[in-house]
């Protein structure tokens, strides 16, 4: 069967249909085809001792309610630059960036970060549940809400049974769970996340990104993920935004057209999943090697450079 391709309002075109019927509340695909955050040519320079460093070129793109993309990009790229600037902690020198209509001015009130470096972001003095209770209450959720919220949380990445440790009592991937159920329970519209299993084992990063998938399905929030591990922006993303090398423009937007149902086994072996691997570490050379978009266009090679 044939879809409908939406209208720019969001309505179905169909064509020679009678005039519209009465709004209607928006069905779930409509809502997928609604921009919840739109990023505008943003550029960041930042200034230094030995000149200006342009860090971010031009970075225009968009990202739907509850889609789940990756960014991808070689170490400097900015990805972390351009991270801080949707997460209105940096100013871009030109460009914007909007959220859910409206230009990011200071960190948004419906947006979360989750960052590398769980051991710096997780308060030692606070128990495990006194960490995931913090920012619900400087947001003043009543207290039964806010213990709801953290137990659901807490039983999503499977740390009910540790709440009342400290984050020193826990490993490494358990400390990021606890940054991940933080993150959860504040029930963001859009959940970005920097790199944020660099410093665990693999099984644990597994692990982790299966949880990852498996909150994005439950709660349906949209999820920005930074990496520069290509498979992993393959197995977790429905779409993957290629960066350049600096000075960052968009190298390429890849959709991830693997079944919904992921498993680290199966999936990772399948041969679709090896071409998309082929395909993005390609670009990414060609990012490398300084081979820009519109060189690409025009059939420019590696071998060429
Ligand atoms: N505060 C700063 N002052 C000056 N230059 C900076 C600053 N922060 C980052 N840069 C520069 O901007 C560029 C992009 O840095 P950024 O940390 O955003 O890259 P990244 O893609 O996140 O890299 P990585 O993959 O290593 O995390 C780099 O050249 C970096 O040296
Ligand atoms: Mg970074």
């Amino acid at each position: 069967m044939s879809e409908t391709t939406p209208s720019p309002t969001g309505q179905p075109a169909a064509p020679g249909a009678a005039a519209p019927s009465a709004p209607t509340a928006p069905t779930a695909r409509e809502e997928r085809q609604e921009v919840l955050l739109s990023v505008r040519g943003v550029r960041k320079i930042y200034p230094s001792a030995a000149g200006p460093v342009e860090a971010v070129r031009d970075l225009t793109f968009d990202v739907r309610r509850g889609e789940l993309a990756c960014i991808v990009g070689p170490s400097g790229a900015g990805k972390t630059t351009l991270l801080k600037i949707i997460a209105g902690l940096l100013e871009p020198t030109s460009g914007q960036v909007i959220l859910e209509g409206e230009p990011v001015s200071g960190p948004p009130r419906t947006m979360a970060v989750v960052f590398q470096e769980y051991g710096r972001s997780l308060f030692p003095w606070l128990t495990v549940r006194g960490n995931v209770e913090l920012p619900l209450k400087n947001a003043r959720v009543p207290a039964a809400e806010r213990a709801r919220r953290i137990d659901e949380a807490l039983e999503a990445v499977g740390l009910a049974h540790a709440h009342r440790r400290y984050p020193w009592q826990l490993s490494g991937g358990m400390q990021q769970r606890v940054a991940i159920a933080r993150a959860v329970a504040y029930e963001p519209h859009i959940l970005l996340m920097d790199e944020p299993f660099a410093a665990v084992d693999a099984q644990t990063r597994a692990d982790l990104e299966d949880l990852v998938r498996d909150i994005w399905h439950r709660l349906g929030v949209t999820v920005l993920f930074v990496t520069h591990d290509i498979d992993e922006s393959v197995y977790l993303g429905e779409r993957v935004i290629i960066l350049s090398s600096s000075p960052t423009v968009v190298q390429e937007d890849v959709h991830i057209d693997l079944p919904d149902e992921r498993s680290q086994l199966e999936t990772r072996s399948t041969k679709q999943f090896a071409d998309l691997r082929h395909h993005i570490y390609e670009q990414i050379q060609l990012a490398k090697a300084g081979i820009v978009p519109a060189q690409i266009a025009a059939g420019v090679t590696q071998k060429e450079v």
